[in-house]
């Protein structure tokens, strides 16, 4: 399957022209390459106007929420299924840390997009490194995000590890090793295998976030064995996010 690069702009940037130019540029850099599949995920405010200037390039959401009615604030997967939004990033580190989001959450916001036939990027990810142990938070994030969840729906999931600790914008913060990443990798893998078979397990895609960079990306895919990348910071600046996209199209796989 070919490598899933997904640029989360996060709350960035703050004008809608400076959202468009990103988005356009993204889509003029990347249009040549083969190989790897491209999602922009900026936030909802600039959804329309960028998906109206891509299309090499899939559309993403950062959130959703699980029901259409009274939600004051809220942006439900009809809406965003209405406006073309393919992935949707569910239970980033960030929404569950500043938003208070939790694994509950997280599963009814999972089912909503499966139901609205979205995508779901389902993030989990530990706080503090580990050493050599896998942390025993990413079993519990999979188990109660995917409680409900069916194998008929499942093998379409993609699962973002993302270290906590190695996102760049905390503090201190390194990307993984490609060996750790390969090691959690083959952990939710088994994880998967045991709930829904190896079939299906073996089906669904699992990237790695966290300071990628165009130095990076390739270790991630080639030793990690990771399906793609989820990409914060980098992803703001097209040059490096072409860069990053053109790696991952040169992977071994
Ligand atoms: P980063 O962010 O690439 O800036 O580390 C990744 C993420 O939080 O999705």
């Amino acid at each position: 399957m070919r490598p899933l690069i997904i640029a989360n702009w996060k709350a960035n940037p703050q004008r809608l022209t400076d959202a468009v130019r990103l988005a356009s540029a993204t889509e003029k850099n990347v249009r040549g390459l083969r190989n790897v599949e491209v999602v922009v995920a900026p936030p909802f405010p600039f959804l329309e106007r960028a998906s109206g200037v891509i299309k090499r390039v899939g559309l993403g959401s950062q959130d959703l929420f699980w029901k259409d009615g009274p939600y004051t604030g809220e942006v439900t997967a009809h809406m965003l299924k209405n406006l073309g939004v393919r992935y949707a990033i569910i239970g980033h580190s960030e929404r569950r840390m500043y938003a208070r989001e939790t694994d509950e959450m997280v599963r009814k916001k999972i089912t909503a997009a499966l139901e609205a036939s979205i995508i779901p990027v389902l993030c989990v990810g530990e706080r503090e490194r580990a050493g050599n142990d896998i942390p025993a938070i990413l079993g519990e994030e999979l188990t109660a995000s995917l409680r409900t969840i069916s194998r008929q729906h499942v093998s379409r999931l993609v699962i973002a590890y993302e270290p906590i600790w190695s996102i760049s914008t905390m503090p201190g913060a390194q990307p993984d090793t490609a060996d750790n990443a390969f090691r959690v990798m083959v952990y939710i893998r088994r994880k998967l295998t045991e709930r829904y078979g190896r079939r299906v397990a073996d089906k669904m895609r699992i990237i790695y976030g966290g300071s990628v960079t165009e130095a990076n990306v390739r270790s991630f895919i080639d030793d990690g064995k990771m399906g793609g990348a989820l990409v914060g910071g980098a992803s703001l600046v097209p040059q490096r996010f072409a860069r990053i996209v053109k790696e991952a199209s040169r992977a071994n796989r």
